[in-house]
């Protein structure tokens, strides 16, 4: 049995400790709005925060992320509050088909937290999600966006 907080709340998950967090979180706790795309940690859609450090979560075993505070798209925003990324991305219309963008806005909020004003450079080494549709354009600006909120 593990135990994982996931967005302030605790679950015990009677799962085998080599279970992918993203099978977790989606089959076990109900929270589908990480999203499955590689498997093999190249995509990012399955990206999530483990005690605020942004993580792939389809090749993180249940055994890592146990007693860890996870945070999932379903958490960002608080107390009704979207967060500065989302808003951004409303704004900007980034998301074309969808499917890889709460990954890609999970990786974007760890990075301007780390680092407030982001250049493009450092956009381009921090962000690798994968986008199908091809919204880098429109991703690079709504960080800008969301940088000077
Ligand atoms: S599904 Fe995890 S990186 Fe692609
Ligand atoms: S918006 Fe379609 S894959 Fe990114």
């Amino acid at each position: 049995m593990a135990n994982l907080t996931v967005n302030g709340k605790a679950h015990d998950v009677d799962a085998d400790p080599n279970t992918p967090l993203l099978w977790v979180l989606r089959e076990w706790i109900g929270m589908s709005g990480t999203k499955y795309g590689c498997g093999i940690a190249q995509c990012g859609a399955c990206t999530v925060h483990i005690d605020g450090v942004v993580t792939r979560s389809c090749v993180t075993p249940l055994s890592l992320a146990a007693g860890k505070q996870i945070t999932t798209i379903e958490g960002l925003a608080e107390n009704g509050n979207l967060h500065p990324v989302q808003k951004a991305w409303l704004e900007q219309d980034v998301p074309q088909c969808g499917y890889c963008q709460s990954g890609m806005i999970m990786a974007v909020a760890a990075l301007l937290k780390d680092k407030p004003k982001p250049s493009d450079a450092d956009i381009d080494s921090a962000i690798t999600n994968i986008c199908r549709c091809g919204t880098f354009q429109q991703v690079r600006a709504a960080i800008h966006a969301a940088a000077s909120a």
